[in-house]
This record gives C-alpha cells, structure tokens and sequence, in this order.
C-alpha cells in the first residue's frame, strides 16, 4: 500500500494533488511521500517484533538527506557502501552504531572514516579486505567489529544483473570456506568477529531462496560457535521484492518474511539485522512527467515524455516494468489509447514502455512512473546535459523541494578549465 491515490479523479501525494507539485518545481521530478517510508520501516521493524533486531535501511536505494532523516527519526539503521553513504548517513543524524558499512571493496580511507566516526560493524567480503581492516584498526588502535558476508550459492530467481548470491557473483567467501576465513579473522589483531552476513540478490518474490541461504547461515553459525566463534549478529541482507506491475500477483510480505526468519533463525538466539532498500522505498516514490509531443509513428503513436532514461535508468538497465499512470484520471468508460513511451534522449534505449494502454493523452499532460522511489533519483544522471531533476518530500498536505534541480549554470561550472585553454 501506498499513499499515492486518485481523489476526485485526480492524482495525490498524500493529501496534496500532483498538479500542485508540479506547477511549482516543473517537470520531471521525483516525489516521496513521508506516511509511505514510515509505514515501509515499521512494517520490517512489526515483523521481526519478539527478536532483538535492527532494520538497516539499505541507503543506496534512495540517500536523500531528508529521506534518511525521516526514517532515522522512527528508528531505521543504515547499510551503507561507500564512505560516500556513510557521511551521508552521519549527516542525516544516524549514531555510527547503527550503520553498518556493505560493499565489496572499502577502500583504506573509507574503512578509515568509518572507524573514526564510529560503526555497528563492518561486512567482509574478502580476505584482504579484512586484512585492510585489521590493519588500519590496528593502526588507529581501534577494534573493528565485523561479520563476514558468505556466498552461500542459491538461485535467488531474479534479473540476473542484481542476483548476488551464486558462487559465480562477485560478493562474499564462498560459503564452503568459511571455517577457514572465520579462522584467519580470530587470528587478527584489531577485529572483533561478531557475526555472518549474507545477501542473496533484490527483487526477490519468493521467500524460498531466502530460506535456503538462511538456512545454510544457521548450520554455519553452530559451526562456527562450537569452532569457537561468539556468533551473536546475523545480518541477512535486504532483496524483499515488491509488486511493480499492480496486476501481477504480490510478492510475500515483510510479516510473512519475518516469520520466515523467526523459524529458520529463531533458535540460535543471535540479534538479527536487515537491509531492506527497496521494500522501503520503492513504492514510496513517484516520478512525474509532462508529455512534450504525441508523435505518430508508421505502425504506432510515441508519447514523448520530458523525463529520460537519464533520470530513470531500470527500463533501459534492466528491461525493468514501471506502471506509469495519467496524473488525472480517465473519465470511466474512456477508450484507452496505445503508446510507446520515450524520453527525449538520443537513444533508442530511452524507451519506458512500449505498447502500453493509456488514457488519451496530450501535450502538457502529466503522467506519473509507479514504483520509482527506489533505484531512481539516486542512479539518474545528466546525461545528454539534462540537469538532475528535483526530489520533492511530500507530509500531509505540505511539500518540501529536498533536492533543487540546478541550473545550467551550475551545471556548467562544475567543470573547471585548464590553464592551457
Ligand atoms: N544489502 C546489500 C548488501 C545490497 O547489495 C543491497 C542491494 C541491499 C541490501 C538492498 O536490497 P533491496 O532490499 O533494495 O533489494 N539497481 C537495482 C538494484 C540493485 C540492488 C543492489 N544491492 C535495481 O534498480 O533494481
């Protein structure tokens, strides 16, 4: 459920209408609604009531400061994966201890950064990678806490660009020698092992994968104990898929993911830690758009929308589905009209949805992108000079600008001239 409806044939961001948005920041923009992201963290945080547990929200799906701020503010923790996120996260308020810090390749400085500002734990994806991390702890006289995040070879059955957890992916130790990589961590100086991590993939829309990974995560932590190891946090990913095509069935819900979790887990009474990016997000962002031009083609007609494949990349990334529904609504009965959707990019890519049935549209009429709160704004870029669109942050029937789209000026001068020119 989200918070983006019809009322009176029009379309609303909570309690504000979308028209009024865009009248005042211009199109394309992104827009999220607070009462959505809420609702999205409590739901995982509901789920795994009755455990000690913490939702890390996975940052890189949507960094907004004030997206960040909203979701701090009921509680959510952060996964980060670059020193990047992690000052973002710092900024937004969120206590180093409960960021935890993703990502198969910290650099020195990064771990650097995260150890002087403080961290719930590292998540190791290598050996040398825990062998930086000793060392620049050891350095700083610090004590890294960290897990180490296995590849426990499942199928987790989603687009093979964001499928993480085969042994042919590049993340994690294989799952077959972790006895020994746990071994060499005890052996360190400057690390304190605290857990295992794993992430399988996103998108995900079944639960049996997950359960599969889980599973093998529980045999290995009463491996590890009786090994030795004081395995007390599993940190077991984010990838809870969410349902982008509003006719298709819905993938299983975060209360249903969590009872999976309680039954696999619940047992070794280890803290739980999750990472939900899209779940959160997802669902709770809008991105808007005006047609510029209904362009009849030989065979069929384009709807050419001011939004692009630089603003929203998964259409062209990952051949990705998003509704995208008329900003006012059609009069009931109303013929539906058949388009291929493009941005006005130089490439064929720049293509949204082909034959897709709409309401008849027009030029300067507004459609809106479902679903595009997460893995949106935060990969667009500007390419083709087409500056950053704006992020509105929509609560109740106020809105605020979060991100101002620049202008070309400041577009243009963040490029420096050399002195030869
Ligand atoms: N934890 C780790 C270590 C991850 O790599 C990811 C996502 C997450 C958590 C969050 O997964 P989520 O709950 O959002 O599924 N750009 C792609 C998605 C890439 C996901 C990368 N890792 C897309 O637009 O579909």
């Amino acid at each position: 459920m989200d918070h983006f409806l019809y009322r009176d044939g029009a379309l609303y961001a909570e309690d504000l209408p979308v028209t009024e948005i865009a009248a005042e920041v211009g199109t394309p923009f992104y827009c999220y609604s607070t009462a959505t992201l809420e609702r999205h963290f409590r739901l995982f945080d509901e789920a795994l009531e009755g455990t000690d547990h913490l939702v890390c929200y996975a940052m890189k799906a949507a960094s907004n400061q004030a997206i960040l701020k909203t979701l701090a503010a009921v509680g959510a923790g952060m996964d980060v994966v670059s020193g990047g996120e992690y000052a973002r996260a710092k900024a937004a308020g969120v206590p180093g201890d409960k960021i935890v810090f993703s990502g198969v390749g910290k650099t020195e400085d990064e771990i650097e950064l995260a150890l002087s500002g403080g961290i719930r734990q590292f998540n190791v994806e290598s050996e040398p990678e825990m062998a930086a991390i000793s060392a620049v702890a050891t350095r700083l006289g610090a004590t890294a806490p960290i897990a180490i995040r296995v590849n426990p070879d499942v199928d987790a059955k989603t687009h093979a660009k964001i499928a993480t957890g085969k042994s042919e992916n590049k993340f994690g130790i294989p799952i077959s020698r972790a006895r020994e990589v746990y071994a060499l961590a005890a052996s360190l100086p400057g690390l304190d092992v605290v857990g295992i991590d794993v992430h399988i993939g996103s998108q995900l829309t079944q639960l049996e994968p997950f359960e599969l990974a889980y599973n093998k995560v529980a045999e290995l932590t009463e491996t590890l104990r009786a090994d030795g190891h004081n395995i007390r946090r599993l940190d077991l990913g984010g990838g809870l898929g969410i349902p982008y095509e509003r006719s298709n069935s819905a993938p299983p819900l975060p209360v249903e993911y969590g009872a999976m979790v309680k039954k696999t887990l619940g047992h070794l009474e280890c803290e739980i830690e999750i990472e939900p990016g899209r779940l959160i997000a997802g669902n709770a962002g809008i991105m808007v758009s005006k047609v510029i031009y209904v362009k009849s083609g030989e065979d069929r007609e384009f709807l050419i929308i001011d939004g692009a494949m630089n603003d929203l990349i998964r259409p062209a990334m990952y051949e990705a589905h998003h509704d995208i529904v008329p900003v006012q609504e059609p009069e009931p009965g109303q013929e539906p009209a058949r388009y291929d959707i493009v941005g006005p990019v130089c490439e064929s890519g720049d293509t949204f949805a082909k034959a897709r049935d709409l309401a008849t549209l027009e030029a300067g009429d507004l459609v809106a992108f479902r679903s595009a709160g997460a893995y949106g704004a935060v990969m667009s870029s500007e390419y083709n000079s087409r500056p950053l669109i704006p992020e509105v942050l929509v609560k109740g029937d106020q809105f605020a600008v979060i991100r101002q789209r620049p202008t070309y000026e400041e577009m243009i001068n963040r490029d420096s001239i050399p002195a030869w020119l």
